[in-house]
């Protein structure tokens, strides 16, 4: 079993003046390619905290973070956003697009970083919108799709750089129930394709569709309970 993600004693505090508001306070975990994870705890018991830590979007204050094999926990922001852009793809609750570009636009944005040609940008993010169903969405601007497209759209941009670790933080937060099965069901192929994902969630339901629930509770891991992959929930309404 590879590791991908290596967390040891990781501790995360805020600062408000000089009043220190500790959030993790030793948080120690692997994870292992190709692993299922929901990461759950109550509400503000530092579960973003932990994933944007994760993503690379936030440092500790303390402990030592390997992804991959790299020691990420010592970097600099330039050099942890190159590490990010390789290795990682975000999915956020509220999908963070830019609103006044098209979905095939938004898609395509990480590859404006990654140095990548307008012409090949174009086919590579509408082949990731065919993907995840919204191939005829491209032209599309973030406020003529609905919340379930939207994630769509912010799942492909995810993926265009081909990271191997998909972060979700509360990915279906702001979806029905219907929609929140079909976007569960994306992440599952993404899973079932090799990848690493962890996700957020604070739904029974939701959780029952990975392999690994990670608890967190009073700034350190609580439980973490792996289940046999037979256990796992699979919707049977959406079967071509
Ligand atoms: N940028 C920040 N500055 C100060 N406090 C923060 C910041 N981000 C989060 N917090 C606080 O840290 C705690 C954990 O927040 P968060 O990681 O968002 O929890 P969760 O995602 O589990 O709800 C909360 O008390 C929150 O108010
Ligand atoms: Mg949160």
């Amino acid at each position: 079993m590879k590791e991908v993600i290596s967390l040891q004693d990781i501790k995360k505090s805020y600062y408000l003046g000089k009043q220190e508001l500790p959030v993790l306070k030793g948080i120690n975990l692997i994870i292992n390619s190709n692993e299922y994870v929901a990461l759950m705890g109550p509400s503000g018991s530092g579960k973003s905290t932990l994933m944007n830590i994760i993503g690379c979007l936030d440092t500790t204050t303390s402990g030592t973070y390997i992804l991959n094999g790299k020691d990420v926990s010592r970097m600099e922001d330039d050099e942890l956003a190159d590490v990010r852009n390789i290795e990682i793809g975000f999915v956020f609750q509220q999908f963070n697009l830019l609103p006044r570009l098209t979905a095939w636009e938004n898609v395509a944005m990480p590859l404006i970083y990654a140095g990548t040609g307008k012409k090949e940008r174009e086919e590579r993010a509408r082949a990731m919108l065919d993907k995840v169903g919204l191939g005829d969405r491209a032209h599309h601007k973030p406020n003529e799709l609905s919340g379930g497209q939207s994630q769509r759209v912010a799942i492909a941009r995810a993926l265009i750089n081909n990271p191997s670790i998909i972060l979700a933080d509360e990915p279906t937060g702001n979806l029905d129930t219907k929609t929140s099965v079909e976007i569960m069901d994306i992440f599952s192929q993404i899973h079932a394709q090799g990848n690493t994902v962890v996700l957020v969630t604070h739904e029974e339901d939701i959780a029952n569709y990975t392999h690994r629930v990670v608890r967190i509770r009073d700034g350190v891991v609580e439980t973490d309970t792996r289940r046999p992959k037979g256990n796992v929930q699979t919707n049977e309404t959406t079967i071509a």
